[in-house]
């Protein structure tokens, strides 16, 4: 599977759910998960990302592989809608972009 990982926190830009072929991304409050029952690892996501959030499971850095638990939670999570088009990202996204420690933002 693929995995969305710290930075779509607060951004949540949703570039990947337009180029994503089996519609696996849902949507929360502040961040997007990957269903991993769903993602065919086909990875055209990826370049998509202008926070450069998303990960092949094998390619999660040291410091997000929590992450790779979290999506598969959050698939579970009734605050989690499957998205299928792009919207406009969160406000102040930019400046989110690439700030450390937004975990303790997300909204589960
Ligand atoms: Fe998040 Fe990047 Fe998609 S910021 S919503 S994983 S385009």
């Amino acid at each position: 599977t693929h995995v969305v990982t710290e930075n779509c926190i607060k951004c949540k830009y949703t570039d990947c759910v337009d180029v994503c072929p089996v519609d696996c991304f849902k949507e929360g409050p502040n961040f997007l998960i990957i269903d991993p029952e769903e993602c065919i690892d086909c990875a055209v996501c990826v370049p998509e990302c202008p926070a450069e959030a998303i990960f092949a499971e094998e390619d999660v850095p040291a410091d997000q592989q929590e992450f790779i638990q979290i999506n598969a939670e959050l698939c579970a999570s009734e605050n989690y809608k499957t998205i299928t088009k792009r919207k406009a990202a969160l406000e102040d996204a930019d400046e989110w972009n690439g700030q450390s420690d937004k975990l303790q933002y997300l909204v589960r």
